[in-house]
């Protein structure tokens, strides 16, 4: 008996120093005290070391895209390390190639700050702000597209490009034990600074959508970072080439009406794919939009058009509408914004059709 006694005793002892050891470990090994954060050669941080990269911006209210939340699973976090950081990661490895990690390029959920670090992001990046909306509407527009409409408070405001997305923060519920970031295109006038309107698409098990189409109420708050993105409108006087699949819609919506804003008179078609009748929205909107652009036109085309459809329009996908209607893209510019695959078709087709490729702008989503 006093045997047994003993070794529990002496098994308890020795878990009780490795903890305490643990404990001092972290302590000590984790504590790295105040780092110096340095941005753009000209911003300078007194930060917390010993955190990723990623959080400790978030701690400074600077905020990069992050869709995977830290979780080093999307690749939208990247960042120019010019000095710190630390080794290159294994984790790091698909998602930077080996072009970028010689030019510095760190996923900034990967790589900790436990030494003086100077970083450079993109200078909108200061223009991107954490946000709680007001849920002012939720309509299914097909079965499976949620139109969101969403506005600020109105002491904030966003400044937002058209063609730029925002990332929701979606909450812990019943279904999903984690806050997640999802991005989703504006399909907004940026000219309202102080609303968003999102087509949000439904998939099966994702936790932001599931969340959006079965538990957000109107009237709920939501948390929204925002605005990101590369692809935006750009003036010139290039005829447009606007293509979308689904949701992919939304920067074109929201390019759509930034036009109509500023009365353009140029040239432009967006040719819009989807499969049945069922998957088309917003076909009254684009049509007054068509109304108000003196040199603009709609075409939508169904893939695989029901009898129930009665569909006269055009059949097949948007790459056979580009094959069809334009002969020569030499002097056109494209905004287009789809699936993987509808983009790498398209940006094909255009450059074959002799757009210069420094002419294409794309948003491709999973
Ligand atoms: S936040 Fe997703 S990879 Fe870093």
């Amino acid at each position: 008996m006093n045997e047994i006694l003993i070794s529990v005793l002496s098994v308890s002892g020795i878990s009780g120093a490795l903890a305490l050891l643990l404990s001092i470990a972290n302590k000590t090994i984790g504590n790295y005290g105040e780092m110096t954060l340095i941005i753009n050669d000209e911003k300078e941080y007194k930060v917390e070391g010993g955190s990723s990269l990623l959080s400790t911006l978030v701690d400074e209210e600077i905020f990069i895209p992050s869709a995977c939340g830290g979780k080093g699973s999307c690749g939208y976090c990247k960042v120019e390390v010019l000095e710190g950081g630390g080794q290159f990661l294994p984790t790091e490895a698909g998602y930077v190639t080996p072009e970028e990690q010689k030019k510095g390029i760190r996923l900034a959920c990967q790589c900790k700050v436990k030494e003086p670090i100077k970083i450079k992001i993109p200078e909108e990046l200061f223009n991107v702000r954490q946000y709680d909306y007001n849920v002012d509407m939720l309509k299914l527009l097909t079965p499976t597209i949620m139109h969101v409409g969403l506005t600020l408070p109105a002491e904030n405001e966003i400044n937002f490009k058209p063609g730029q997305y925002i990332q929701i923060l979606t909450p812990i519920y019943k279904e999903s034990d984690e806050e997640v970031y999802r991005a989703y295109s504006i399909a907004s006038d940026p000219k309202d600074k102080h609303k968003v309107e999102l087509f949000l698409g439904y998939i099966q098990d994702g936790k932001c959508s599931t969340y959006i189409h079965k538990h957000l109420k109107e009237g709920d708050k939501l948390t929204v970072v925002g605005p990101f993105g590369d692809f935006h409108y750009h003036e010139s006087d290039r005829e447009i080439v606007m293509a979308a699949i689904g949701t992919g819609m939304a920067p074109i919506m929201s390019i759509l009406k930034h036009m109509v804003e500023i009365k353009s008179e140029r040239k432009a078609t967006f040719y819009f794919g989807a499969r049945t009748g069922e998957d088309l929205f917003m076909m009254e909107a684009l049509r007054e939009i068509e109304a108000q652009l003196p040199n603009f036109t709609f075409m939508p085309c169904l893939s695989r058009p029901r009898p129930e459809d009665n569909w006269e329009g055009e059949k097949g996908r948007v790459t056979d509408l580009i094959e069809k209607y334009i002969e020569d893209a030499s002097g056109m510019e494209a905004y287009l914004c789809g699936s993987p695959v509808m983009i790498d078709s398209v940006v094909d087709l255009l450059k074959e059709k002799k757009m210069p490729e420094e002419h294409i702008y794309y948003d491709k989503f999973e």
